[in-house]
Order: structure tokens, then sequence, then C-alpha cells
């Protein structure tokens, strides 16, 4: 059995080698799927119907990015937020949901995705996590794509249960306060372990984060495109990602600190050169 993406063919297979020799491809990418509503309004349609196409254009990203190499891939299917729809709504994304990992789950294994979520999975309806708890477990041994689903999710409550859970182990021993810093802080996030996203795509022009993963995209860079996310093809991608190889990601710092050419001297290096008139 084939273990692996089907690799992509003609112009999209022109397109994505560009990329790749391009540029760097983003480790992680992590996106806002926002405008499902607006396209099926804008069609005379129920917002279902936005969900459900939604669900094509999930399938095309997530095999775009196995195929460019894009390690993570995490998206915001629903929020903390998203409860307070109205019950209909939610109850049919819920189903939409369930179909989809039902319907999908085999051809991901085959292109050797491996299936992760983050989130208040407990508070999904219990065939959803049943399915969830089956794909992920039939899905971990692979060593494609991570494809991670932030379901009943939001930053401030990613934030608090590791709040929680820091105190909890402080309070047992099991950590020591002084030990409490930034790379402690992040393995009690539902994200330990995965590195912080590169890059953050956005659909429908809004400008913000909506209480998505508020720790993780410190340094991310953000991608706005005014399109629907059922509009959201690969395409798209390969614009967000030719977008973020255009930019030079400082975390901080200054230009010249982040040249990786081993015969070029650091910008601090070159700083005491002039200062002590040093020679390289
Ligand atoms: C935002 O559009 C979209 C959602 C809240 C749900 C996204 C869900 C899917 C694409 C389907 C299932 C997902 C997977 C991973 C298989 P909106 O409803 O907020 O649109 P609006 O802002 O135009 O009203």
């Amino acid at each position: 059995m084939r273990k692996g993406p089907q690799k992509a063919t003609g112009e999209d297979a022109r397109i994505q080698a560009k990329l790749q020799s391009d540029g760097e491809i983003p480790r992680h990418i992590a996106i806002i799927m926002d405008g499902n509503g607006r396209w099926a309004k804008q069609k005379g349609m129920p917002r279902i119907a936005g969900h459900q196409e939604g669900v094509e254009s999930v399938r095309d990203a997530v095999e775009a990015c196995g195929q460019l190499g894009v390690e993570y891939l995490t998206l915001y299917a629903f929020s903390t937020e998203n409860w307070k729809r109205p019950q209909e709504e939610v109850s049919l994304l819920m189903r939409l949901l369930l179909k989809a990992l039902k319907d999908e789950t085999d051809r991901l294994h085959t292109n050797n995705v491996r299936i992760r979520a983050i989130g208040e999975i407990s508070s999904l309806p219990q065939e959803v996590q049943d399915e969830l708890a089956e794909d992920i477990e039939k899905t971990k041994a692979n060593t494609g794509l991570t494809l991670i689903l932030a379901l009943s999710y939001s930053g401030r409550w990613d934030i608090t249960r590791a709040l929680k859970q820091i105190l909890h182990d402080v309070h047992s021993g099991e950590l020591k306060k002084e030990d409490i810093d930034e790379s402690s802080i992040e393995r009690y996030l539902s994200t330990g372990g995965i590195p912080d996203p590169d890059l953050l795509i956005r659909t429908s022009g809004e400008i913000r984060i909506s209480n998505f993963l508020l720790w993780q995209l410190a340094y991310s860079e953000i991608h706005i495109t005014p399109k629907y996310w059922p509009a959201f093809r690969r395409v798209d991608l390969y614009e967000g990602i030719r977008d973020y190889q255009k930019r030079e990601r400082r975390f901080g710092m200054v230009s010249e600190q982040l040249s990786t050419k081993r015969d070029t001297p650091s910008y601090f290096d070159r700083v005491i050169r002039s200062v002590t008139g040093q020679q390289p």
C-alpha cells in the first residue's frame, strides 16, 4: 500500500517545485478557516452548504501541504465560542465533522497523514469523540504531514488549562516553581512538542486572531486572504507560502544577525571588530 501523498502532476507539480526551490516551506501552517456562512449567503444557499464546501477546501489544503513537505497543518475547525451558534448549526457542523472523519481517514492514512486533535475534546458529542480517538490511533505511526484539528478550542482555554496543570504539578512536587520558564510552559500547552506555526493564514479578509493559538502565534507570519474558506484552494495556499517566503523573520533581532552563511561574520562580530579594530 502506498504510504505518502500522491505526487502533484503537470502545472501543479511545476508550481510546487518552484515554491520549494525559491525559499523555505513553512514547517507548520495554521489556518483560521473563515467565511463559510458568507460564501453560502452570497450564493443564496444555507450556511451548512458553506461548511460542506469548506470540507473540499480542507481536502485540497491537506493534500497540497503533504505534497510540499509541510510537517504540521493546524486547522481551526470549531472554536470554544462556536458553541454559542444556533443549536441546529452546531449539530449540523458536528455531523459534518463526523462524516468528514469517517470518509477521509482511510485516504489520509494511505497518504501517511497523522491525525491529532487539540481542544476540549470531551465536550464534543460522544460519536465524534469515538471516531476521533479511532482515527488518531489508526494514524499515529504515520510520518508525513501531521494534521491537527482544533476542536472546541480557544487560545485562552489552552493557557488556562496549562496554568491549572502547572499549579497542580507544583503542588504535587512534580514541577519546581524555579523551573517554570517559557519552554516548560510550552510543554503544558495542548501543542506541547509541536513547533510554533511559521505561517498563519486567515481567510475572508478579517484581520484578527480570534482566540486561536494565542501563545504559539507569537512570531508567526500572518497572511490574510479575502477569499472565503469554501473558495480557498491550493493556489491560495501557494500564494500564502509565497507571501511567507518574502518575509524576513527576525524574531526580535536585526537583519544582520540573521545571516546563516558560515563565512559571513555575524552582526555582533562585525560590531566587535569595528570597535576593537580587529581584522577578520
Ligand atoms: C467559519 O465560517 C467556519 C467554521 C466555524 C467551521 C469550519 C468547518 C469546516 C470547514 C468543516 C469541517 C472541518 C473539517 C476539519 C473536516 P463561518 O461559519 O464563521 O462563516 P461566516 O463568518 O461567513 O459566518
